[in-house]
């Protein structure tokens, strides 16, 4: 049965945050409508927050319902929730045809949940295990060309669009990732390029963002020492010294020193991309990693 979905009516009433809906800045994303997927937590959930402060309607599709149904709470009347697994066709459907038939329409697919499956456990290729492979390509892979097939299909009618998915620096180059993660994520710029090339004709833009390294939970639970990958993700979100230590280690690997990457630069990144100042931009990687797919100071430059 599909999840019911929660309507602004269902929400209104509810306190708006006045630090997430108030901007003087021009808002790029006025009477846009968007689905950001994995949006209840980490990058979606600073994407939810971006987006709907630059003035578009947003629904997060998570499986995480409590967490993402306080999110849409207070961000309402802008922000709506409906609980959906991207591994699954009919809820990625009920996805797509619950906010059509809510708004009228789609703009933005922002293809986004992910997991990054167990760092630790099949770290050599020798202990490959098939299950876990499937596991993360289901997340990864089948749940974004699924994002990308019920999105076209609403969005080639009316000629225009916008499709984006987070890919990775997993995706540029080796050795950033466990194998089935790294091989998830190539698949993503694959889908993103082959699917821009088919969707141009229809006006739909399909782009992907590659991201360096953000102390989001996925990051974090990926370097405890848990041997059980689903308990870890089951734990608490990161406190902040395990964030602090998480970004130092991520500045100590970067190229561009003086800066930290956060969630929100990967929201500005979809922001870019769901806006119309990308307007002629179409099977793109958006790498966000300060050049470290591009540097190895060999020469010692
Ligand atoms: N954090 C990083 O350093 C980093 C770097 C590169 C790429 N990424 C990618 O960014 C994306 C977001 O990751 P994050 O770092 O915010 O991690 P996160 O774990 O904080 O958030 C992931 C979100 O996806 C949701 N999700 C997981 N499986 C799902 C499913 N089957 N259906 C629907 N939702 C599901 C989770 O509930 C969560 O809300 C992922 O695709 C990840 O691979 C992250």
């Amino acid at each position: 049965m599909p999840a019911p979905m929660i309507t602004e009516k269902t929400l209104q009433g509810i306190h708006v945050s006045s630090k997430d809906n108030s901007s003087s800045s021009p808002k790029r994303l006025e009477g846009k409508v968007a689905i950001v997927t994995g949006g209840a937590r980490g990058i979606g959930e600073a994407t939810v927050r971006l987006f709907a402060r630059h003035g578009a309607k947003v629904v997060i599709g998570d499986v995480e319902d409590a967490m993402g149904i306080m999110l849409a709470n207070s961000l309402a009347p802008s922000v709506t929730f409906v609980h959906c697994d991207v591994s699954l066709e009919e809820d990625i459907k009920n996805l797509i045809n619950s906010t059509v038939s809510h708004y009228g329409r789609l703009d933005i697919l922002f293809n986004n949940a992910g997991v990054l499956g167990n760092q630790s456990k099949h770290k050599s290729i020798i202990d490959f295990d098939a299950d876990e492979f499937d596991r993360v390509m289901r997340v990864n892979v089948k749940g974004a060309a699924l994002g990308m097939k019920h999105a076209a299909r609403v969005m080639m009618p009316r000629g225009t669009g916008c499709i984006i998915s987070t890919a990775s620096v997993a995706a540029v180059m080796g050795g950033l990732g466990p194998h089935a993660y790294t091989a998830s994520k190539h698949a993503i710029v694959g889908l993103t390029k082959n699917t821009a090339c088919e969707l141009g004709r229809y006006g739909i833009r399909v782009n992907c963002i590659s991201p360096f390294g953000v102390a989001t939970n996925m990051l974090v639970n990926a370097w405890r020492s848990c041997e059980d990958v689903e308990e870890c993700m089951d734990m608490a979100s990161p406190c902040d010294e395990e964030v602090e230590k998480m970004e130092e280690f991520v500045r100590s690997l970067a190229n561009l020193k003086g800066q930290t990457l956060r969630a929100k630069d990967i929201a500005e990144a979809a922001l870019y991309l769901a806006s119309d100042e990308s307007k002629y931009v179409s099977g793109h990687n958006l790498v966000v990693d300060g050049g470290v797919t591009i540097s190895r100071n060999c020469v010692g430059l």
